[in-house]
């Protein structure tokens, strides 16, 4: 049994309206909880045990909503910009309401893997340095990627700042003017990819992230395309 909360409230939650909204519905007769109508729009309701029905429809009430979201290149993992279009943007106004915000960041030209939720201890736990998820990317490098870089890269690189990264598992799609490369990496610094290649004197070109812990980027989603994960999915996010 989940904690009672006012009628409106959860109704508002999940995007039913606003709570003057919902006072009206109710003097209207739109909501009816366990068969009966409701007046009061502070009702005390169970939002899991008890039916709700709004305008006749039985509501799902849910909390925490998951999405795994192909990133486009120009849109900034942000939840405001004064400038600049954010994420958020791509989503629907019914999920908006759950007030969703991006799993850690990726830069505005990255394209890919992103999740967003409005659970901040599952995020919390994601990017917990101590916690070491797993991210892999794959990158176009200009320059040859050598396997000098992929022995730096599993002993850990310098970054322009004197950071000393953890080691990263580098392998070589494609070595030539142009290399194709997937990188796993256990932290999440700024800009860590691309600084790492810049470490060993070589420039990331175009960066796409293709999991983040065992979760998999859908790639039947198109860039800017997104949906709901599983349940199942919602677990892989923090496994190793
Ligand atoms: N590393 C980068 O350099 N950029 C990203 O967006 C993600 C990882």
């Amino acid at each position: 049994m989940a904690k009672k909360q006012r009628i409106d409230k959860i109704l508002s939650n999940i995007g039913c309206g606003s709570r003057a909204e919902i006072k009206k519905y109710c003097k209207h007769g739109s909501i009816v909880v366990n068969g009966k109508t409701v007046t009061n729009p502070g009702l005390q309701v169970d939002p899991e045990g008890d039916e709700i029905l709004f305008n006749g429809e039985k509501i799902k009430y849910r909390e925490f909503i998951y999405i795994m979201m192909n990133k486009p290149d120009g849109y900034l993992s942000a939840t405001f910009d004064k400038k600049d279009p954010i994420v958020l943007d791509l989503i629907d106004p019914s999920y908006l309401v759950f007030e969703p915000f991006p799993v850690g960041r990726l830069d505005k030209d990255t394209e890919g893997l992103l999740v967003l939720t409005n659970d901040g201890q599952l995020s919390h736990r994601v990017l917990s340095p101590k916690k070491h998820v797993p991210k892999t990317y794959y990158a176009k490098i200009d320059g040859v990627v050598t396997d000098e870089d992929v022995e730096a890269f599993s002993k850990g690189v310098t970054l322009d700042d004197g950071y000393e990264t953890m080691p990263s598992q580098l392998t070589i799609l494609k070595s030539g003017a142009e290399s194709e490369i997937e990188l796993t990496i256990h932290e999440g610094k700024f800009h860590q990819v691309k600084r790492m290649f810049e470490s060993v004197g070589k420039k990331v070109v175009y960066l796409k992230r293709l999991s983040m812990g065992k979760l998999k980027l859908d790639e039947s989603l198109a860039l800017g395309e997104y949906r709901e994960l599983t349940e199942e999915e919602i677990k892989l996010i923090e496994e190793k």
